[in-house]
């Protein structure tokens, strides 16, 4: 079986969030489950530095003006997995963000960026760029809204064409471009409708990707129901309970040996499951690198985020307050809306005893702070997986979390009934108020002055098993019923969640 797995990051390559780690470790784990899947992604400057043995392998023929690409091939670092970054100067070697200028505007030619992105991976997937091997895809998995248009542009121009699944990790994420930018995407005007990419008055990458592709997925159970309806369907619950029968949610996994407390080289001490001694170690030397006072029994309540309404940023401000007035200390590393910044900002120098704030982006912090904190909090509003829970309990950290989504799906609230039997891996609370997450935060405070309770709760935090084994094999499963192809998965086989049905391949436009 092989797949092309497309998307707009992969970590270290390129990262602005928890789509660049799934880009790494899910194709590495599929690749273990023996199907040969190979990474294309644009070719930031930042990529290049980073990828192993780059060679040109294609020059890309002209497409919507884009005349300065050729297609580099690599190894992804640390890892056996082939990649092809999009060398075009004009559109992907730029100072700044992914996204965005420097100035925190988006580009404003993100619409050709991540159309062309789409392009390439459909030229790939019908042979018209050879990757040098005769190597033509059985399974395009495109990610996001990035690359949304690669189902389109494959149910365009191939026929036959190899299957397509498309992944959407956030339906707040939608690349909606003025309807101008229709003919100037190559998109013949008949899909300019509200039954193809036609979404309020403009073109909707998400929806193409969710209209187009044969299988849709996103990225945990609890969230496949969620976005069925008006509250979290962001106003694609319609487009999806369409394709209901081809959709469902797979619950993200972590890769276990970049996020290992045992042997994490970001940490000044490691630790595990039998001796969990050196996080105390861990916590000591980041109380001193963030200037706080080095309290081993203090608690330390830690925050690694994008700082955004969905994230709750704004409820942890307004619970600040009352936060820093416990006997507790406060780590935030995060990055993102930028009044919310100031006021994490302003909260550094109003509790600067207690609370210690990083704005901007730090993935050696991100490590140390897991590794250190005693609780991490993780709220959101609406979550479709959420990693961040998932690495603090594998550091033994307990996170609060707010019961949707991944987060619903991942965390066990600890209840009387939860600690007795051993279930319990967190907290969780209902609505996304500061009253709902400080009563979270006072049952989790009480437990912790409670050392053999809260020792417990850490090794069963730890214990859970979310590598991505399991899920792997549910995507692997996937990809066999929308191509047909068997994969052997021998004894590894999981149910498949998804009705092994006859590809349902949309008409197009
Ligand atoms: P999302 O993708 O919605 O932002 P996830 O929890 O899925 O949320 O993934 C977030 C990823 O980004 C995690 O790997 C987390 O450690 C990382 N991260 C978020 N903010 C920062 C930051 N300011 N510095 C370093 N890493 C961060
Ligand atoms: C998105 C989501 C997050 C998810 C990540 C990886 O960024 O917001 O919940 O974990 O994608 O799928």
């Amino acid at each position: 079986m092989r797949v092309l797995f497309a998307t707009a990051e992969a970590y270290p390559l390129a990262k602005t969030g928890g789509l660049a780690d799934v880009s790494r470790a899910l194709p590495v784990a599929l690749r273990k489950l023996g199907l040969d899947v190979r990474l294309l992604m644009p070719g930031y400057p930042r990529a290049y530095v980073r990828v192993e043995n780059p060679r040109i392998v294609a020059k890309i023929a002209s497409f919507l003006g884009v005349d300065d690409a050729t297609l580099v091939e690599g190894i992804f670092p640390e890892t056996d997995l082939p990649v092809y970054l999009i060398d075009s100067p004009s559109l992907f070697r730029r100072s700044g963000g992914l996204y965005q200028d420097e100035a925190g505007k988006d580009w404003p030619d993100n619409a050709l960026r991540f159309a062309f992105l789409a392009h390439v991976g459909a030229e790939i997937a019908l042979g018209h760029i050879s990757l040098g091997d005769d190597w033509i895809p059985d399974v395009v998995h495109a990610n996001d809204w990035h690359a949304g248009l690669l189902p389109l542009y494959l149910s365009l121009r191939g026929d036959p064409r190899p299957s397509t699944v498309f992944t959407t990790h956030n339906m707040a994420f939608q690349g909606n471009f003025p309807a101008d930018w229709v003919p100037k995407l190559g998109i013949p005007s008949a899909c300019f409708q509200a039954a193809g990419v036609e979404f309020y008055n403009q073109i909707s990458f998400l929806k193409a990707g969710l209209r187009y592709a044969d299988r849709v997925t996103t990225v945990s159970p609890t969230y496949a129901n969620e976005i069925l309806t008006p509250e979290f369907g962001c106003g694609m619950e319609g487009v999806l309970r369409q394709r209901r029968d081809d959709f469902v949610g797979i619950l993200n996994g972590i890769d276990n040996s970049l996020w290992d407390p045992a042997v994490d080289a970001m940490l000044p001490r490691t630790f595990h499951l039998s001796d969990i001694s050196g996080k105390r170690a861990c916590k000591a030397a980041l109380q001193q690198e963030m200037g706080l006072a080095v309290m081993p029994d203090t608690p330390l309540i830690g925050f690694v985020s994008r700082i955004t309404h969905q994230k709750m940023a704004d409820v942890i401000l307004e619970a600040l307050p009352w936060l820093c007035a416990q006997d507790v200390q406060f780590v935030a590393v995060g990055e993102g809306d930028q009044a919310m910044e100031a006021g994490f900002d302003q909260a550094r120098e109003l509790y600067s005893a207690n609370a210690a704030v990083i704005v901007g982006y730090d993935e050696s912090i991100a490590h140390r702070l897991q590794a250190a904190a005693d609780i991490l909090l993780a709220p959101a509003r609406f979550e479709p997986c959420g990693l961040t829970q998932l690495y603090a309990l594998r550091y033994g950290t307990l996170p609060v979390v707010r019961r949707t989504g991944g987060l619903a799906d991942t965390v066990v609230d600890a209840t009387a009934t939860s600690i007795a039997d051993r279930s319990a891996t967190g907290f969780v609370f209902d609505h996304a108020t500061a009253e709902d997450l400080t009563s979270a935060l006072v049952r989790a405070l009480s437990l912790y002055r409670e050392p053999l309770v809260w020792r417990r709760l850490q090794l069963q935090a730890m214990a859970q098993d979310f590598s991505w084994d399991a899920s792997a094999t549910q995507y692997a499963a996937l990809y066999s019923a929308a191509s047909g192809m068997p994969v052997d998965l021998g004894a590894k086989t999981q149910p498949v969640t998804v009705a092994d049905q006859e590809s349902t391949r949309q008409a197009v436009c």
